[in-house]
This record gives C-alpha cells, structure tokens and sequence, in this order.
C-alpha cells in the first residue's frame, strides 16, 4: 500500500451496499419494520430521519403498498439546505414518500409525534428491535462472504457510526456467525458544531456518519425517537476513531479515480479511516468496510465544497490536522497525512454511567451494575469505581 513502512499496509475490502434498494444498508433495516408494519395492518408507516433511511422506508412502503411519511430537517431559518439533505429528500419523493421538511431545532420530533397521533401510522424508527435486527443480515453475509472468498474472517471490520445502528446491528450479525473480528467505529470529526444551532446547521459538510451524532449517541444511546433504543454500539466497539472531512472527501475521490467506483459520504468515513488503519497493520491482514452508499447530484463532493465556500468555509489543499470543523475544510496535500484520531472510548463510558445515574434518582443496584457493565463492554469493577468517581 502507498506510504505504509516495508511489510505494513493491510488490504481493503469493501461491501457494496449502494446497489439495495433506494442505495444503501438502510433498507435491510426498513425491510424488517415495514414488514412488520403489514403484517398488524397498518395503512401506513412515519419515520423522522434526515436522509437514506427514509429512502429506504419509501422504497420499502411502496413495495408493500403502505403509505409512507418521512420528516426531515431540512433547512436553516432562511430556507436554505445543504445538497446532500435536499438529495436526499428529493430520492424519498421520487420513491413516493410524503417529506414534510422542516427546519433545524426541536420541533422536528414534536411534529414527529403529532404527525404519528394524526396518522395513526406505525413508527418505523430508527431505532426498533426489527431495524437493528434487519441490519444482523449484513454482519451475517459478510462472513459468509469472506469464508467463501478467503477461507478466513476479516481482521478488521470498520462501521461509520452515527445513531450506532449501522455498527450495533453489523457486530451482531458477526457474532451469530462467531467472527471475532475487530470492530471499529468511525465517523467524520465535527467537534466544535453544535446539530441543532441554525447558525452552525450549515457549516458541517456531512449530514450523517459524524461525530455530531456519533459521540452523543454512543455516550447516551436512548436519546432516540423511542423508549429504549435497539442501537447500542459501546456493546461492540473495540475502538472509535475519528477523521476529518477533507479526508473523506479525498478518499471519495481517490475510491472513484482508481477503482471507478463513486460511493457516497457515509461508507467513505470508514473508508478513509480503514486507510489510515491499513498503515498500522501488517500486509497481511484484511480490513473490511462493512458498506457503501450511493452517491448522486447532491451528494458528490463538488455541490458540498461549493457549498461550504458558499458559506464561508476554507477549502484548501494542507495538512488535515489543521482542519476545524466550520472555519476551514482540509483537503490532505499528501495521503500520508490522512490519519484516525482515536476517541477514548472510557469517556464516553464514564459518560454513559454518570446519565444512567442522574435518570436512575435512587442508588443502583446489583441488576442495574451488571447492566451498565454490559452497556459499557467493562466488568462490574470499573463501573463502580466510575460511580464512586461521580458520588
Ligand atoms: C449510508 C449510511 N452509512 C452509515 C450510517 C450510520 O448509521 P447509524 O446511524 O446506524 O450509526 C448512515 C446513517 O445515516 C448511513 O446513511
């Protein structure tokens, strides 16, 4: 591999998942809810999302002749949004879905739930038991895939992780098939931008696979649109890493010169931190990108740098290290600077115990240790010393 020492440089794969129906993973997890949904008779199916998961519930409604809404934040407060949103919108209109836009801030929720009570429509969340379980079928066809191939289990498998779903339901289906592969989350670094501030809605050039849902939603995974979510990727995170935005943007158009392959934003986080992974590993290890996704008008590279500069963000070619998220976007002089920043993972697992203990009100109990030792992939030892470091 280009730039790694003699012996180092491990080989990529990566699963193609832009072919699915309405072009990404998303629909193995529409697929199982929508299913569901006709079978207890609904007449029609609500999710609240801001991009291929509602393509992925339209395409799945209309194959079972269910109506279909999808609510999205669209727009700042002047009405303008980014291509890849608008894309995105448009792709679940064109798959007949009903895309009630709204602008960034609470309300996107609230309506959600109006619109659920109106409707009495089934609530394809996210974040149900049957989308996660419908997402085990990837982790379980890549194994199958890579025995058929290679005789041998990936190494390495990285998931761009955003609400955790992606990573959560990829990492189960490995289990069932008893791969022990690695798993790495990876989303785009956006510290600093804050996801619901109207000012800032517009000076991130990524709409998913970012740290913006990724950290919050891995410290605090029942932050979702019901009780208790099925995404729990803390549970199966070796490690979590991070890399900026002009990486990904480099690799998208590195994946598309040499390979001839043009893949959209989501996949591509984790491709280029499998780059920089491959650089640490020998070459004779295999790392595995668990998905792509479609790319088309919005979602290319060229309409979201116009639109960064548009928007008074620095494009230039430098040094990545130097990028900060909404001042400036880096585009890397030399692959050797795409790096992956790792994320401490006992942060978020510190951060994770001290909100179980603020909603919890009482003192834990042995049920509720042993669960948080689950939840943060510790022993019960760690989780107490965390509490005492609280109390
Ligand atoms: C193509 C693609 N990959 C990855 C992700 C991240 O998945 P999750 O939100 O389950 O972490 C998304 C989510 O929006 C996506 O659309």
């Amino acid at each position: 591999m280009h730039g790694a020492k003699p012996g180092y440089g491990a080989r990529i794969f990566i699963k193609d998942e832009a072919a699915n129906p309405s072009g990404s993973f998303k629909v193995r997890r529409a697929a199982t809810s929508i299913y569901h949904a006709k079978k207890l008779g609904f007449k029609g199916v609500i999710s609240a999302t801001s991009g291929n998961y509602g393509a992925a519930v339209a395409s799945q409604a209309a194959m079972a002749g269910l109506k279909c809404i999808v609510v999205q934040e669209c727009y700042d407060s002047h009405g303008l949004g980014q291509p890849e949103i608008i894309e995105k919108a448009r792709k679940c209109e064109a798959l007949g879905a009903e895309v009630v836009q709204l602008s960034v801030g609470p309300e996107l929720f609230y309506k959600f739930l109006l619109l659920l009570e109106e409707t009495g429509y089934f609530n394809a969340s996210l974040y149900t038991p049957f989308g996660i379980a419908g997402i085990e079928t990837l982790g379980y066809e890549i194994s199958t895939q890579f025995q058929e191939r290679f005789g041998r289990d990936p190494d390495v498998v990285v998931c761009t992780n955003a609400g955790g779903g992606n990573l959560t339901g990829t990492a189960r289906g490995l289990l069932k098939a008893k791969v022990a592969s690695k798993i790495v989350g990876a989303s785009v670094n956006l510290a600093g931008l804050h996801m619901a501030s109207d000012g800032q809605f517009n000076r991130k050039s990524f709409t998913t696979g970012h740290t913006g849902f990724g950290v919050p939603f891995s410290s605090w995974p029942d932050r979702s649109d019901v009780p208790r979510s099925a995404a729990r990727p803390l549970r199966y995170m070796d490690r979590y890493v991070t890399i900026t935005q002009g990486s990904v943007f480099y690799m998208t158009e590195t994946l598309a010169s040499l390979e001839g392959l043009e893949k959209g934003p989501a996949g591509n986080t984790s491709l280029a931190a499998a780059f920089a992974l491959a650089q640490e590993m020998s070459e004779d290890q295999m790392i595995l990108v668990q998905e792509t996704e479609y790319t088309g008008a919005g979602k290319h590279v060229q309409p979201q740098l116009s639109f960064a500069r548009e928007n008074g963000i620095r494009v230039f070619l430098g040094d990545p290290k130097d990028e900060i998220p909404g001042e400036n976007l880096i585009l890397p002089s030399h692959p050797s600077l795409i790096k992956a920043s790792e994320v401490d993972l006992d942060h978020i697992r510190k951060s994770l115990i001290k909100t179980a203990l603020g909603n919890c009100g009482t003192a834990p109990t042995e049920a509720d240790i042993a669960f948080l030792a689950e939840e943060t992939r510790k022993d019960e030892a760690f989780v107490r010393k965390v509490i005492v470091e609280l109390t």
